[in-house]
């Protein structure tokens, strides 16, 4: 059987297939459907500094082919995280790795600071689609100047590996990624969910109680796919695709762009064992067409 194993900094995930935070719980509500075992790894919600309501309802919508969704990072706060649901979740034989959001980058740094002491969390994801409310709201990720803040502030209190998850709201993806890989990110991820809106016109009224939200799903495949693309040519350090990935075969194409390894998570909510019958494919893919070990394919486009 090809070997599936590939590294992001100083992990060493048994095969590529990560969860993409938000739409996998924090794991353990997904143990009734798939061996949480097999999993590359489990990345979980959003987490940040304080408890967060999470915007009013209604706050997801479905479109065509995807879903818009204004959650708004609903969560316990970290120190809730470490205390209740950490215990719980630390027993999987896969790595867990928690996103990390924030209004400030002080929010981040010691959000960071305190997932660091944890002993089974040798990742963290940090989304950085946030609006920075010291800086008039605009998301961190939006400019290569916010974008390269906050890592450089992560970085020097977070020793283990960082991965900074990118916005594709933006004019030019690769010149950000550079921008956190100037500052010691070990990994970027990509992509974060499109900006979009849809009206119920019968109503007259947005979907959405922020009007606004993101777009994912099947619908944002083509510009995630061209997004992971054009940042793996850019940048030295491995790169996690992601956005619409519905199977098997949708992996492998952001692999063949350039993903090293690849997060599943719009198609959870479809199918919460697809992340078995991903990693199924890919052993399946690897024997049909004579790959020993499926780094081979990674950037070959
Ligand atoms: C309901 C929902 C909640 C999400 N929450 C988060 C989050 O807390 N942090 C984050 O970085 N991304 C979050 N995302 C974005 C996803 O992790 C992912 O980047 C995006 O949905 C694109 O991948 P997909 O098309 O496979 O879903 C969320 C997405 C959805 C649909």
């Amino acid at each position: 059987m090809a070997k599936l194993s590939v590294n992001i900094g100083s992990l060493a995930l048994k095969n590529p297939v990560l969860t993409a935070s938000g739409t996998f719980g924090y794991g353990e509500e997904f143990a009734p459907f798939i061996d949480l075992n097999r999993l590359g790894g489990y990345i979980i919600k959003g987490t940040t500094l304080e408890h967060r309501e999470g915007n009013p309802y209604p706050r997801m919508v479905e479109t065509p082919s995807g879903m818009l969704n204004a959650v708004g990072l609903q969560n316990k706060g970290v120190d809730y995280f470490i205390n209740n649901i950490y215990p719980r979740i630390k027993g999987y034989d896969s790595e867990l790795i928690v996103n990390v959001s924030g209004a400030k980058v002080e929010d981040y740094v010691e959000t960071a600071r305190r997932l660091a002491s944890l002993d089974k969390v040798n990742a963290i994801e940090v989304n950085i689609s946030c609006p920075n409310v010291k800086e008039g709201g605009m998301a961190f990720g939006t400019t290569t100047a916010g974008a390269a803040e906050v890592t450089r502030a992560i970085r020097e209190v977070y020793p283990k590996t960082l991965i900074v998850k990118l916005s594709p709201n933006v004019t030019s993806i690769a010149d950000i990624a550079k921008a956190v890989e100037a500052e010691g990110a070990d990994s970027v991820s990509l992509i974060n969910t499109l900006m979009g809106m849809s009206i119920d016109v019968e109503r007259r009224r947005p979907h959405l109680s922020t009007i606004t939200g993101g777009l994912s799903g099947p619908a944002v495949r083509p510009v995630a796919v061209r997004m992971v693309w054009q940042v793996a040519k850019a940048v030295k350090i491995p790169v996690i695709g992601l956005g619409g990935i519905m199977d098997g075969r949708d992996a492998i194409e952001f692999m063949l762009a350039g993903a090293t390894a690849v997060e599943i998570g719009t198609a959870n909510f479809i199918d919460p064992a697809v992340t078995m019958k991903v990693i199924d494919y890919m052993e399946d893919y690897c024997a049909r067409h004579g790959i020993n070990d499926i780094n081979e394919i990674i950037g070959e486009i």
